[in-house]
C-alpha cells in the first residue's frame, strides 16, 4: 500500500491506496482555525500541523486495519506558499504566515524596485505576489528583525512535516515554484533572486522532482506513528499539482477546477509559457519536465464557509446548496464579488474587498447563497479564459474539491464555464495525488499510472440558454471590479 498525506488549511488528511490506485482508507485530523490578528493576516502553527499529521497517520492505519509495514512509500502534499522558519536548533521561530496572508505589499514593492519587475518574471516565470513565500520572509526581516536573525532554514508547510518525518530539509519543484525564489523554467532555486535581495542561499532546502525519494521515516517517527522505519518519502507536490495528478491532469486537453477554500483552474503544459501580465501562475508540474498553469480565486469555498459561519451557523453545506437551488439563475439580479482575501486571478490585488452588489428588498437568503456560488464560478471563468488565451486547448473540466461535491454547483459551473464538467470516481484531491506520486515509481511515469488509476463517472453538459445568459452576466460581473477598486482605496483610507 502507498500513503498520501495532505497538509491542508482546515486539516491534514492521510489516505491509503493499493497498487492500482484504489482507495483503502482515509482519515482527516482537523487543524486549529487560522489566526487572523488583522484583516489581511493569516497564521497557523506548524506544530499543530505535525500533531494533526501524526493523528491522521495513526488514524488511517487503524481504520484500514493494517500495520505500518504494509506501507511501501509515502507522498506529501500541502497548502502552498506558507513560510516556515527554523532556527539553529531546528525549532520553529514563529507561526507560519500561510498562503492567504496578504500583509506583504510593501515587501512586494521592494522586490520589484530592487530586482525589477521584468527580471522577476524572467528569473521565476511569475510576478512576485503578496501570497508567495519570499515577501513573507522579507516581512519578517523588516518587522521582526530578532526573529529574522535566527533563521537557518526556510520550509514550505508540507516540507516542515517532511522534516519531522525524515529529518531531511527537502522540497520538490511544484511547491518550490510558488516561493518567488525558484527558477521555474530551469527547475532549480533562483540564486539571482536570493543574491539580489541579500538572502542566504543556505536557508533553502534541497529541491527534488516530485516522484523522487527525498528521505525515509526515522526510527523515532516509526515509534510514534506505527509506520516502519526506513519507509521512503517521495517529494510529492504542492496541493494543486498533487490534486491535478489525482485528477489525471497530466496530459494536454483536460483541465481541472478545484473548489476548495481557494478555487483553482489548472492545466497541464508540455512546454513552459507564461502570461506576460502574470495573472495566472506558471509552475513546475509534479510530472517530470512538465509545467502547469493555474488561475486562483482566493475566496472560493471560503466565500461559502464565511456565509455559513456568519449568516447560517450550524447549517450543513448540502442544505445551503439546496436552498440556493430555489433561486433562479442570476439570483434575481444579485452578484457576489468573492474578494474576501483580496484576489489573485485576474486582478492580482491584495487590497480589493468583496461583497454583494444589487441587493433589493425582494432578495431572499436563497439568492444570497446562489449569488455567492455564481460569483465564485465567474471568477473561475476569468481563470479559464486567460488559460485558453495562452493557447491551452480545453475540452472538458474535471471538477473536484468540497464545492464540486454539490451536483447543483457542478451544473451551475458547466453553464458559467460553458464546458462539459466531469467528475471522477475518486474525489480525494491532494492526498490522493500525493499517494499516486509515491506509487508512480511502480509504473515508470506519472501519466502511465494515472491511466490505470483514474476513471470518469458523471458528466454535466452546459445548457445552451443558461450558458448564453451567464455569458452576459459574466460581462456585468467583470465591470464591477474596476468600479469597486477606487472605492476600496477610499475605505482603506478612512
Ligand atoms: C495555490 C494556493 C492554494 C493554497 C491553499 O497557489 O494558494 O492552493 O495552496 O490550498
Amino acid at each position: 500500500m502507498w500513503l498520501g498525506i495532505d497538509v491542508g488549511t482546515g486539516g491534514s488528511r492521510a489516505l491509503l491506496v493499493d497498487e492500482r490506485g484504489g482507495v483503502r482508507a482515509g482519515y482527516t485530523a482537523l487543524h486549529e482555525d487560522m489566526q487572523m490578528a488583522r484583516p489581511q493576516w493569516a497564521e497557523q502553527r506548524p506544530g499543530n500541523w505535525w500533531d494533526a499529521v501524526v493523528e491522521a497517520i495513526r488514524g488511517v492505519l487503524a481504520k484500514a486495519g493494517v500495520s505500518g509495514a504494509a506501507v511501501k512509500g509515502i507522498g506529501l502534499s500541502g497548502q502552498m506558499h506558507g513560510l516556515v522558519i527554523l532556527d539553529e536548533a531546528h525549532q520553529v521561530i514563529r507561526p507560519s504566515l500561510i498562503w492567504c496572508d496578504q500583509r506583504s505589499q510593501a515587501q512586494v514593492d521592494f522586490v520589484n524596485a530592487r530586482i525589477g519587475r521584468e527580471n522577476v518574471l524572467r528569473f521565476t516565470a511569475n510576478p512576485v505576489l503578496t501570497g508567495f513565500t519570499l515577501p513573507k520572509l522579507l516581512w519578517v526581516r523588516d518587522n521582526e528583525p530578532a526573529n529574522f536573525e535566527r533563521v537557518r532554514q526556510m520550509l514550505l508547510p508540507k516540507d516542515y512535516v517532511r522534516f519531522r518525518l525524515t529529518g531531511e530539509f527537502a522540497t520538490e519543484v511544484s511547491d518550490a515554484s510558488g516561493t518567488s525564489v525558484f527558477d521555474v523554467v530551469n527547475r532549480r532555486w533562483s540564486y539571482p533572486m536570493m543574491d539580489g535581495l541579500g538572502l542566504d542561499r543556505a536557508i533553502l532546502p534541497r529541491c527534488y522532482e516530485s516522484s523522487e525519494v527525498t528521505g525515509a521515516i526515522t526510527a523515532e517517527v516509526a515509534a510514534l506513528t506505527g509506520l516502519k522505519a526506513g519507509t521512503p518519502v517521495v517529494g510529492g507536490g504542492g496541493d494543486q499539482a498533487a490534486s491535478a495528478v489525482g485528477n489525471g491532469i497530466v496530459e494536454e486537453g483536460i483541465v481541472s477546477c478545484t473548489l476548495g477554500t481557494s478555487g483553482v483552474v489548472f492545466a497541464h503544459m508540455e512546454k513552459v509559457a507564461y502570461d506576460p501580465a502574470g495573472r495566472v501562475h506558471t509552475f513546475c508540474h509534479a510530472v517530470r519536465d512538465k509545467w502547469h498553469v493555474m488561475g486562483v480565486t482566493q475566496g472560493a469555498g471560503l466565500s461559502l464557509q464565511w456565509f455559513r459561519n456568519q449568516l447560517a451557523p450550524g447549517v450543513e453545506y448540502d442544505a445551503l446548496t439546496e436552498e440556493a437551488a430555489q433561486s433562479p439563475a442570476g439570483a434575481q439580479g444579485l452578484f457576489w464579488l468573492p474578494y474576501l482575501m483580496g484576489e489573485r486571478t485576474p486582478h492580482l490585488d491584495a487590497t480589493i474587498r468583496g461583497g454583494w452588489v444589487g441587493l433589493t428588498a425582494r432578495n431572499t437568503r436563497a439568492d444570497l447563497i446562489r449569488a455567492v456560488i455564481e460569483g465564485v464560478s465567474y471568477s473561475q471563468r476569468d481563470c479559464l479564459d486567460i488559460i485558453e488565451a495562452l493557447g491551452v486547448a480545453v475540452s472538458d473540466v474535471r471538477a473536484s474539491g468540497g464545492g464540486a461535491k454539490s451536483a447543483f454547483w457542478r451544473g451551475l459551473l458547466a453553464g458559467i464555464l460553458n464546458k462539459r464538467v466531469v467528475t471522477l470516481e475518486t474525489q480525494e484531491g491532494s492526498a490522493y495525488g500525493a499517494a499516486l506520486l509515491a506509487l508512480a515509481g511502480q509504473y515508470g511515469s506519472v501519466p502511465e499510472m494515472c491511466r490505470v488509476a483514474i476513471r470518469e463517472t458523471d458528466a454535466v453538459t452546459p445548457d445552451a440558454a443558461e450558458a448564453a445568459y451567464y455569458a452576459k452576466a459574466h460581462r456585468v460581473y467583470q465591470s464591477m471590479y474596476p468600479a469597486l477598486k477606487p472605492i476600496c482605496a477610499e475605505v482603506a483610507g478612512l
